[in-house]
C-alpha cells in the first residue's frame, strides 16, 4: 500500500502509529523497582530504589524524582545517578515520593513510568502540636514555643528532639515550661565563632501516646538569630547634646554583625525618634537643656551576616534632664520636710485640746475651804495660802515641776514631816 495515495488525515493517524509502535518495539525504559524510605534521622529520610532491568547499554542511565506534600507537588524535581535520595520527614501530612528512570543522552527514548510511595501520617488529625516558633538567643541557645493541637488534650506533655548534621544522635530537649498554653523548651546551641555556615536544626515534637501526631519541622538558624538585650545603658550630657553607650555581649557575635536601633522621647514630645547606629554608642545633638529625655535601645543581627529579622528584647529605659532631676530634688528637700512640720503641728494642736477635754482643770477643794472659813490661824493661813498657790502652780505648768518647787514646799509641811519622821 502507498501511504501517499491515502488523505492526509489517514496518513496522520498511520505516522503515529508507526511512531507507538516503534517505541513498543524498543522496549520503553522499564521503571526504578522496590522503592522504599527508611528514616536516618529524627526527621530525615532516605528513599531508595533498585535500577530498571534490561536497560540498552546506549542508555545513559539517571533518575528524576519528585515529593508531594498532602498531593501538593513541591517542585523539588531532582536529577541523579545514585539510587537513593535524602529528604526532610514532614509526618504531620502525607508524604508522597515518585522516581523515574531516564536516558540522559539523546531523546532516543522515553521516560519510564513513574513509581510511586507514600509516608502517611500516624495520629488523630489535629493532635499535632501547632505553631512552633523558634528563636536563636545570641548564638548560644534555641527557645522553642508551641501550642498542642486543638484536638489534642491541654496537658499533652509532648517532647521536644532535635538534630542536626554534625550532632552524632538526636537530642532530648530537657528544659520545660508551660505558661498559659504555649510550651516552651531551651536547649543550647553554639558553634564555633570561625563558623559562618549553620546546618539546618530539625526539630521533632512527639509524645509517646500513638494517637498523638508527631510533627518535624527544619529551621535554618541564620534565620532565627536573636541577639541578647543591651545592657549597661548610660547617659550623659555633652555639649547641648546627650551621648548614650551601652554594652552587648559581643563575645558571640563575629564583629560587624550587629546593629542597633535606638528610640527616644522628651518629656514633652509623645511622637518618640527612632534612629539606627552601627556602633554600642550615639550622640544625639541640640537637646533641649530643659526637658526630659528617655531613652532604649535594642539590638538586631546585620542582612549581611544572619538573614533573621528577629530584634533582641528592649533595654530597660532610661532618662536625663533638667526636669526630672529638679522635680525629684524638690520633692526630696523641700516637699518631705514640709509635710512632716506641718503635720506635727496639726498633730500638738489635736492633743493639746484633746488632752484639755479629757482632763480638765480640776478645782483645788482648799480654795473653796479657805473662802469658807476666813478666820483660820495665821499659820494655818499662809501654810493653806502656800499650799494653794502650789497646787495652781502645778496644775498650770506641769512640765516646769522639778525639784526646785519641791524644796520650796511652806516650812510647815516640812516640819510636819520631820515629826512623822521622828515619831
Ligand atoms: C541511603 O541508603 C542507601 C542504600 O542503603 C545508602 O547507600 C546511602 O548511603 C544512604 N544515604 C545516606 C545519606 O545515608
Ligand atoms: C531482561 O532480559 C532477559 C534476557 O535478556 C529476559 O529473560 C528478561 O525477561 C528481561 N526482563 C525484562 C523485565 O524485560
Ligand atoms: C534532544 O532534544 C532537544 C530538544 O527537544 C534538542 O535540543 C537536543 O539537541 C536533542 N538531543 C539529541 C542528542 O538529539
Ligand atoms: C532552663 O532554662 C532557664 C531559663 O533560661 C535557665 O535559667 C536554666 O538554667 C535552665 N536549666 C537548665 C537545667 O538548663
Amino acid at each position: 500500500m502507498d501511504a501517499a495515495g491515502l488523505p492526509m488525515p489517514c496518513r496522520l493517524i498511520l505516522a503515529l502509529c508507526c511512531v507507538v509502535a516503534a517505541a513498543v518495539a524498543a522496549g520503553a525504559l522499564p521503571p526504578p523497582s522496590n522503592l522504599d524510605y527508611s528514616f536516618i534521622q529524627i526527621c530525615t529520610l532516605n528513599w531508595t530504589w533498585n535500577p530498571p532491568e534490561n536497560v540498552s547499554s546506549s542508555c545513559d542511565l539517571e533518575y528524576s524524582s519528585d515529593i508531594m506534600i498532602d498531593q501538593v507537588p513541591q517542585e523539588k524535581r531532582e536529577w541523579s545517578k545514585s539510587r537513593f535520595r535524602v529528604t526532610n520527614a514532614f509526618l504531620s501530612e502525607e508524604m508522597r515520593f515518585k522516581v523515574r528512570s531516564e536516558c540522559k543522552d539523546g531523546n532516543s527514548s522515553e521516560p519510564s513510568q513513574w513509581v510511586e510511595t507514600s509516608l502517611l501520617p500516624t495520629g488523630i488529625p489535629g493532635t499535632a502540636a501547632v505553631d512552633l516558633r523558634c528563636a536563636w538567643h545570641n548564638l548560644e541557645y534555641m527557645v522553642c514555643t508551641w501550642r498542642p493541637g486543638e484536638k489534642a488534650n491541654s496537658n499533652t506533655s509532648y517532647t521536644l528532639y532535635y538534630w542536626f548534621d554534625g550532632l552524632k544522635n538526636h537530642q532530648k530537649c530537657n528544659n520545660y515550661s508551660v505558661d498559659q498554653g504555649i510550651f516552651r523548651c531551651i536547649f543550647n546551641l553554639s558553634f564555633p565563632k570561625v563558623t559562618n555556615t549553620y546546618p539546618d536544626i530539625s526539630i521533632l515534637i512527639r509524645t509517646d501516646a500513638e494517637e498523638i501526631r508527631p510533627v518535624c519541622a527544619n529551621k535554618n538558624p541564620t534565620t532565627l538569630v536573636k541577639p541578647a538585650t543591651p545592657r549597661r545603658v548610660t547617659l550623659s550630657k555633652i555639649n547641648d547634646g546627650i551621648y548614650m553607650e551601652w554594652s552587648v555581649s559581643t563575645s558571640t557575635f563575629p564583629e560587624k554583625c550587629l546593629g542597633y536601633e535606638v528610640e527616644y522621647h522628651s518629656g514633652g514630645l509623645d511622637t518618640a525618634q527612632r534612629i539606627e547606629v552601627e556602633n554600642n554608642y550615639v550622640t544625639v545633638p541640640s537637646t533641649d537643656p530643659n526637658s526630659k529625655y528617655a531613652f532604649k535601645v535594642r539590638a538586631k543581627p546585620k542582612p549581611e551576616c544572619y538573614s533573621s529579622k528577629l530584634y533582641s528584647d528592649w533595654s530597660e529605659e532610661k532618662s536625663i534632664g533638667e526636669k526630672a532631676d529638679s522635680t525629684f530634688y524638690f520633692v526630696l528637700i523641700v516637699a518631705v520636710p514640709a509635710i512632716v512640720a506641718v503635720s506635727t503641728i496639726i498633730l500638738l494642736v489635736y492633743l493639746k485640746r484633746l488632752k484639755i477635754l479629757i482632763f480638765p482643770p480640776i478645782p483645788d477643794p482648799r480654795e473653796i475651804l479657805k473662802r469658807m472659813f476666813g478666820e483660820q490661824t495665821e499659820d494655818y493661813q499662809s501654810c493653806a495660802k502656800d499650799d494653794s498657790v502650789n497646787a495652781n502652780n502645778r496644775l498650770i505648768k506641769e512640765e516646769e515641776i522639778h525639784t526646785l518647787i519641791l524644796t520650796e514646799t511652806p516650812e510647815c509641811t516640812i516640819s510636819e514631816k520631820e515629826n512623822q519622821t521622828l515619831l
